[in-house]
């Protein structure tokens, strides 16, 4: 085991969250592709626990169900009644005890609610409890507004913490502290175990607070440290929605800063978004009004946007996409699509392939240098290599009973307004007349003509709609062209 691997890593997420005035509990919420707690979670992932114990109450099947989803190796522990955050603690220590897990080594305490604290940042706090050999480091920041926060009590001589007084507890003297509980601590475990026996609730909230154990081991004689956090934007608590966008904005912009710093040129940060997990290649550029979600990858020199939401989207080099919506999709190098497209899952755009205005595609596999240029539905389809797709073209998947597959072929040219009623197969170098409705396979090499013969009334105007202006003008055209 190395020093710095802590024993346990404790997520607090058992409150209620009332202030967020939702139907949602508070560390479901989602900022950049994940919830609160999954920021959290992930965060605490990053130190290597030996465990990883979030304490649930509030909501506590939904949150376990998410948990599970997220990260099936976090344990949890029940907290049936909010009793207060060192209640919650010892909730998480009984349950590893009661799995016959003893806690020896370090136990970070970090709140769910925190989304924006990195691992870095844990690794820091825990590195330097180990290093000062203390029995507590607390996270603490400067603050501008330190309101409703713990705060930092120090020995006016010699500085050294000496408790964390609540803020409804404190003096107005201790009220004027601007460095605050960031409410992330690094423990010993046993001697938090202790500690926490010892915890009592003649506080003005009447719970046991976490806090308190830092008084008690400095009476017993014991270390107690604290970090300062180098940002303390980084502790932000969601306790409210606009909070909540707060983090939003400052984590987007973190993200954005790390794509810029590895080469991403972002031509508006101010509307651009990004998820997390959303991964770039050098040189790769994006546009203004662009979202990117999920999995979405984009490679090296492709540009994304204006306008563009990709989901889970992998966009491959030299690629250009413009105001389009994308789920699922494969976009091939060199390709370029849009403005105005939706491409849902299972698209796969080979390379310096066209997908134009107006075009929705899904579960559609379009061969190396084919074309889809304008206003069609290409659904259920594999289409070959450099293929031209007529305007407005329609594959017609759906028999309102099942869904059915078109194949067509490399180097066709289908003509305009075709529908393709699958099952079909079109062979290689086919053409096809506009407006075709194609029913039955095309064998490769053949012209399919497939709709009604023209038929010509002439004088039907004249007959049938006499002085109408129609007929004027066929009239009049008459004359003109006796006169020549
Ligand atoms: C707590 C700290 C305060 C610190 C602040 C930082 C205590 C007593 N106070 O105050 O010093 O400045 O965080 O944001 O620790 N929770 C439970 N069970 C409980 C109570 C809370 O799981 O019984 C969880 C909550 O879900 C939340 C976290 O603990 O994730 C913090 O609780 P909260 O009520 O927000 O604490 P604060 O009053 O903000
Ligand atoms: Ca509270």
């Amino acid at each position: 085991m190395s020093a710095n691997r802590p024993a346990a890593v404790v997520v607090l997420a058992a409150g209620e969250g009332t202030r967020m005035r939702s139907s949602t509990p508070k560390v479901l919420h989602t900022l950049a592709g994940r919830s609160l707690v999954g920021h959290v979670v992930a965060a605490a992932r990053d130190l290597g626990p030996e465990q990883l114990v979030v304490v649930v109450g509030h909501a506590r099947e939904q949150v376990t169900a998410h948990l599970a989803d997220i990260d099936p190796g976090v344990r949890t522990a029940v907290q049936h009644e909010q009793n207060g955050t060192g209640h919650a603690v010892r909730m998480a220590l009984d349950e590893l005890s009661a799995a016959g897990t003893a806690v020896d080594g370090t136990v970070v305490v970090v709140c769910g609610d925190t989304p924006l604290l990195t691992g870095e940042t844990l690794r820091r706090l825990s590195e330097s409890h180990v290093a000062e050999g203390n029995a507590v480091t607390v996270l603490s920041a400067e603050v501008p507004d330190a309101t409703g926060y713990g705060r930092i009590v120090r020995d006016p001589v010699g500085g050294a913490v000496t408790a964390i007084v609540e803020h409804k507890d404190a003096t107005e003297a201790e009220r004027a502290v601007r460095e605050i509980n960031s409410g992330v601590f690094a423990f010993d475990g046993q001697l938090l175990a202790d500690a926490l026996g010892k915890l009592r609730t003649d506080n003005s909230q009447g719970e046991e607070y976490l806090t308190d154990v830092l008084g008690i081991l400095r009476e017993a004689g014991h270390r107690v440290g604290a970090a300062v956090a180098g940002d303390h934007r980084e502790i932000l608590g969601i306790n409210n929605r606009v909070q909540l966008a707060e983090a939003r904005r400052l984590l987007n912009e973190r993200l954005l800063n790390a794509a810029m710093t590895d080469g991403v040129t972002v031509v508006d940060p101010s509307t651009t978004w990004l998820d997390v997990t959303v991964t770039f290649e050098p040189d790769a550029v994006v546009h203004p009004g662009t979202q990117l979600h999920g999995a979405t990858h984009l490679a090296t020199g492709c540009e994304v946007g204006p306008g563009c939401t990709l989901t889970d989207t992998a966009v491959g080099e030299d690629a250009r996409i413009a105001n389009t919506v994308a789920v699922g999709a494969e976009i091939g190098a060199g390709a370029s699509v849009g403005p105005y497209a939706y491409l849902r899952p299972g698209t796969k755009l080979g390379p310096r392939t066209k997908t134009g205005a107006y075009v929705e595609m899904k579960n559609a596999e379009i061969g190396e240098g084919s074309k889809v240029p304008h206003l069609s539905y290409v659904g259920d389809a594999t289409v070959g290599e450099h293929t031209n797709i007529g305007a407005a073209s329609v594959f017609v998947n759906y028999d309102g009973v099942s869904k059915h597959r078109t194949t067509i072929g490399s180097h066709c040219r289908t003509g305009a307004d075709n529908m393709f009623v699958a099952p079909v197969q079109v062979g290689d170098g086919v053409y096809t007349a506009a407006g075709s409705v194609i029913t039955r396979d095309v064998p490769s090499g053949s012209l399919a003509v497939a709709r009604g013969q023209q038929r010509n009334i002439e004088g039907w105007v004249a007959r049938k709609r006499p002085g109408s202006a129609a007929a004027q003008a066929a009239a009049s055209h008459e004359e003109t062209e006796g006169r020549k």
